[in-house]
C-alpha cells in the first residue's frame, strides 16, 4: 500500500512542473487520473519519439491512469464536474485564467466539492503584474536569477548560463506537492478543502541560499565557499577521469594532509598527488578516510552504479511498445508504505473506459457516443 492510497486526483497538467507533482502522488499511491484533450498532450511530442513514444512523457507520466477529455466541450465539462465531485485534489499548470476561461475557476470548483484541494502552478502566479505571462523552465531559470548565478560562479565574464535538466519545473512541482500534502492534512481536521497557487519564479527564489548571502554581504554562496578557504575542494583530474571531493576546513581536511602527509594545502600539491593516480585509486583511499568524494559520473556510470542499483534507482519497465525499459526509481524509501514508478505512462485514452465506466457509471453507449462526439 502507498502513503496516499484512497486519494483521487484529477491531473490536468502538461509540460514537466505539473506532471513531476502527480506522477510523485501516484507513486505514492494515490489514484491520479491524467486528463488529456483528445488530440494529446504537448510532451507525448516531445522529440526524440522512439517508435513513436516520447521519453519525456514515458518519464513523467508513470503509474497514472490516462484519460482523454475535451474540457471545452459541453458534455466534456459535465463529465469532469462529475470527476471533481468524488476527488480530492486537482492539479493543473495552464497559464492563468485557462481554468476560469473553462468554467472551472475555484469559486466553482469548490462549490461542486468543497473537500477538493487545488494546486495551480504556473511561471508567476495568480496574482501580480506577471501574472499573465507564459513561462517554461528557462523563463523561471532566467526570472529568477540562477542562469546569472550559474555564469557567476562559472565565468563571471561570460554570458549567462542555463542548467541543463528542468529544475525550475521540477523544484516548483515539489513545491506544490508540499502544498498538497500539508492541505491533505489540514483537511482531515478542518474538512476543508483549499487552493494552492505556486509560482515557478517564487519556488526557485524561495530555495536560494545566495539571495542570503546577497542581501546580507552582497556576495554569492560559491564566492563566500572559495573566500572561506576551500579553494581545494572542487573537481580533480586523475589518469583516466575526473573526480570530486570536498575539504571543508576542519577534520576533514586534517584527515586530508595526513593522508598526503603535507603541512600546507594547496591546489598544485592536491592536483599532483591527484594526477598520478586513477579515478578508483582515489576514489578507494577517500572514501575510506571519510573524506566526501565520488567519480564524476556519466549517464552509464551513473546507471550501473553499485549504490545507485543497491537502492533500486533504477528501475525495469515493461513497456506495451518500447518492451522493457530502464528509468528513475523511486527516491524515497518508506519502512511501512511503498513507492512505486515501475508502471508505463499510460497510452492516450487507455483508460476511458475504467474510468468512465467504472468510476462514473457511463454506459458503453454512453461512452460511444462521447468518442463520436469527439467529447473523449
Ligand atoms: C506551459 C505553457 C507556456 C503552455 O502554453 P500553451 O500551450 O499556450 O497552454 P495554455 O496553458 O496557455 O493553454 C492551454 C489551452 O489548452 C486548452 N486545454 C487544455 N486541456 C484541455 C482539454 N482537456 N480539453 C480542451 N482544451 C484543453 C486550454 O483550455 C487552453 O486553451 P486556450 O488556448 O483556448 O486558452 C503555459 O501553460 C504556462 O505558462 N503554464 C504555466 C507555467 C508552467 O507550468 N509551464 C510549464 C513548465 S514545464
Amino acid at each position: 500500500m502507498g502513503a496516499l492510497e484512497g486519494i483521487r486526483v484529477l491531473d490536468l497538467t502538461h509540460a514537466h512542473a505539473g506532471p513531476i507533482c502527480t506522477m510523485y502522488m501516484a507513486a505514492m499511491g494515490a489514484e491520479v487520473i491524467k486528463i488529456e484533450p483528445p488530440w494529446g498532450e504537448m510532451t507525448r511530442f516531445f522529440p526524440p519519439l522512439i517508435n513513436g513514444v516520447s521519453p519525456y512523457f514515458t518519464f513523467i507520466n508513470r503509474v497514472k491512469k490516462g484519460v482523454t477529455l475535451n474540457l471545452k466541450s459541453l458534455k466534456g465539462l459535465e463529465v469532469f464536474k462529475k470527476l471533481v465531485k468524488i476527488s480530492d485534489v486537482i492539479v493543473e499548470n495552464f497559464s492563468p485564467g485557462t481554468m476560469e476561461e473553462l468554467g472551472l475557476g475555484w469559486e466553482t470548483l469548490k462549490e461542486l466539492n468543497p473537500r477538493i484541494i487545488q494546486a495551480s502552478i504556473s511561471g508567476f502566479g495568480q496574482t501580480g503584474p506577471w501574472a499573465n505571462r507564459r513561462s517554461f523552465d528557462p523563463i523561471a531559470q532566467a526570472a529568477s536569477g540562477y542562469m546569472w548565478l550559474m555564469k557567476d560562479s562559472i565565468d563571471p565574464d561570460g554570458p549567462p548560463l542555463q542548467a541543463p535538466e528542468a529544475i525550475a519545473d521540477t523544484i516548483p512541482g515539489f513545491t506544490a506537492l508540499i502544498g498538497i500534502l500539508s492541505a491533505l492534512i489540514n483537511r482531515s481536521k478542518t474538512g476543508k478543502g483549499q487552493m494552492i497557487d505556486v509560482a515557478q519564479m517564487d519556488a526557485m527564489i524561495a530555495v536560494f541560499q545566495s539571495l542570503s548571502f546577497w542581501h546580507l554581504g552582497k556576495t554569492t554562496f560559491s564566492k563566500a565557499l572559495s573566500s572561506y578557504g576551500v579553494g581545494v575542494s572542487g573537481c580533480h583530474k586523475a589518469i583516466d577521469g575526473y573526480i570530486m571531493f570536498s575539504l571543508p576546513p576542519g577534520r576533514i581536511t586534517e584527515w586530508f594532509k595526513q593522508l598526503l602527509g603535507i603541512e600546507e594545502l594547496t591546489w598544485e600539491k592536491v592536483a599532483e598527488w591527484v594526477g598520478k593516480r586513477t579515478v578508483h585509486e582515489v576514489d578507494e583511499i577517500l572514501s575510506k578516510s571519510g573524506i566526501p568524494v565520488s567519480p564524476v559520473h556519466d549517464l552509464d556510470q551513473v546507471s550501473t552504479n553499485e549504490q545507485a542499483r543497491a537502492r533500486e534507482m533504477f528501475v525495469k519497465i515493461n513497456h506495451p511498445v518500447l518492451g522493457e525499459i530502464t528509468l528513475p526509481g523511486f527516491p524515497i524509501k518508506f519502512s511501512e508504505t511503498k513507492g512505486n514508478l515501475s508502471i508505463p505512462a499510460p497510452s492516450l485514452g487507455q483508460h476511458n473506459y475504467d474510468v468512465y465506466k467504472k468510476l462514473l457509471g457511463l454506459t458503453d453507449r454512453d461512452i460511444e457516443e462521447l468518442q463520436g462526439e469527439g467529447v473523449i
